[in-house]
């Protein structure tokens, strides 16, 4: 098998530059969110990126864009490698992308080794992995492995679009969304390469991070309605006020989540609020929250999840304000498969290359590809933590080494049968 260094750093680093600037022009930093004419563009870009590489290139009802390399032995199970291309609002530039072109890469240099792979290789672009307009993350992997739901196409945006007319305009086909579930007993193992989006390899110094398990994440759409007033002539005790209730509850999920410290107990963030009217002397009569609760922890979750409710249902009635809690998904703590990190590690070591164990506190595809085979994930470094920011960065020597291990993780994986 060709030696690791055949991957080429300043190409790799180029076309991730590359694809970073088939971005939202009218937003900051790299933003390319899902169903935007800049990811359009850019699932173009990749898609030519993969038959370049050699790969045989097709994009499945959902949307999902797959690049597939036969294997040497027919019959035997796929290896899938990948990540997502889309980024949040103000994103960087490696957050999904490196999994993405990394993959490829791993591709084009295995093409050029002239010695196949035994098993099948697929690479995988999956769809809308950021949690989109209309609150839902992980479209492609969830379509993959069953998990989206005909609940969550018929969530709709403000404007009244549904996720399945989106998806529709956006050349998808979501009335063949079954089409797009893989059977599970045709896949050997699912691997990704990722930034951390976090720390712990920056200051271990360490070069390559283990994945040990995804972290949970449940979230939750808050709606309160209240009454629209003006702001001057109404007594404060009179008022009924959507966003001050909303506030509330934003401080609420602050403290409960501060109420354990450390990352390891769980996190809980409101990122997104909405109102109307949004007028500077009109007391707001309808805000609207998105929570978003994270823990490796599934009890510590399940406790937030009750107090959140209780909470939202106390401050609702103490404001005479109504409100409603929709929970848009759930998703439970996902253990990466123990054979795939043990395999990923020696891979690693066999590089010369130090690696640790690490867990994640963010969500990845690879929580819903371990619905359907063994997942291991690789992470690289990001520049003091920093991710889903314009800031967010990783060094092109860092990327390569990435590909590199992930690169021998896919050979490793490819002389076994099972794991
Ligand atoms: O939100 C996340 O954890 C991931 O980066 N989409
Ligand atoms: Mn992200
Ligand atoms: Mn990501």
């Amino acid at each position: 098998m060709s030696s690791p260094s055949s991957v080429d750093q300043d190409r790799l680093f180029s076309r991730l530059v590359e694809l970073a600037e088939i971005r939202e022009t009218d937003c900051p930093g790299w933003t390319r969110r899902s169903f935007s004419d800049a990811y359009r563009r850019s699932r173009g870009w990749t898609a030519e990126l993969m038959e370049r590489a050699g790969l045989d290139v097709r994009t499945d009802p959902v949307g999902n864009l797959l690049g597939a390399l036969p294997g040497s032995e027919p019959g035997l199970s796929q290896i899938v490698v990948g990540s997502h291309s889309d980024t949040v609002l103000g994103g960087g530039r490696f957050d999904g992308m490196v999994g993405v072109v990394g993959a490829v890469e791993v591709a084009r240099v295995l093409q050029a080794s002239g010695r196949p792979l035994r098993h099948p290789l697929l690479v995988a672009d999956f769809l809308g992995e950021e949690p989109n307009r209309f609150g839902i993350s992980c479209l492609g992997s969830r379509a993959v492995s069953g998990q989206l739901s005909q609940a969550h196409l018929g969530l709709r945006d403000q404007q009244g679009e549904s996720l399945a007319e989106a998806l529709s305009a956006f050349g998808s086909d979501p009335d063949r969304i079954q089409g797009s579930l893989w059977p599970s007993d045709r896949l050997l193992g699912y691997l990704e390469l990722h930034v951390e989006q976090g720390a712990r390899l920056e200051r271990a110094g360490v070069p390559l991070g283990i994945v040990t398990a995804i972290t949970g994440i449940h979230r939750a759409v808050v709606t309160f309605t209240g009454r629209p007033d003006h702001a001057g002539t109404v007594a404060m005790a009179e008022r009924r006020d959507a966003l001050a209730a909303a506030a509330e509850m934003v401080l609420a999920v602050e403290r409960m989540a501060r109420q354990t410290s450390g990352q390891d107990a769980g996190v809980g963030t409101v990122g997104r609020l909405e109102l109307t009217p949004g007028v500077a002397n009109v007391v707001a009569g309808w805000a609207r929250g998105w929570v978003e609760l994270r823990s490796p922890d599934a009890s510590w979750l399940a406790g937030r999840r009750r107090s959140l409710e209780e909470e939202v249902v106390e401050l609702a009635a103490r404001r005479g304000v109504e409100a409603v809690v929709e929970w848009v998904s759930s998703e439970s703590p996902v253990a990466c498969h123990a054979g795939m990190r043990r395999l990923i590690a020696e891979a690693i070591r066999d590089l010369g290359v130090r690696s640790m164990e690490v867990p994640s506190a963010a969500g990845h595809d690879a929580a819903h590809l371990s619905r359907l085979c063994p997942v291991g994930m690789i992470f690289i470094p990001s520049r003091q933590g920093r991710s889903h920011c314009p800031e967010e960065w990783t060094e092109p020597g860092q990327v390569a080494r990435g590909v590199e291990a992930l690169l021998a993780s896919v050979v490793a994986l490819d002389q076994v049968s099972s794991l």
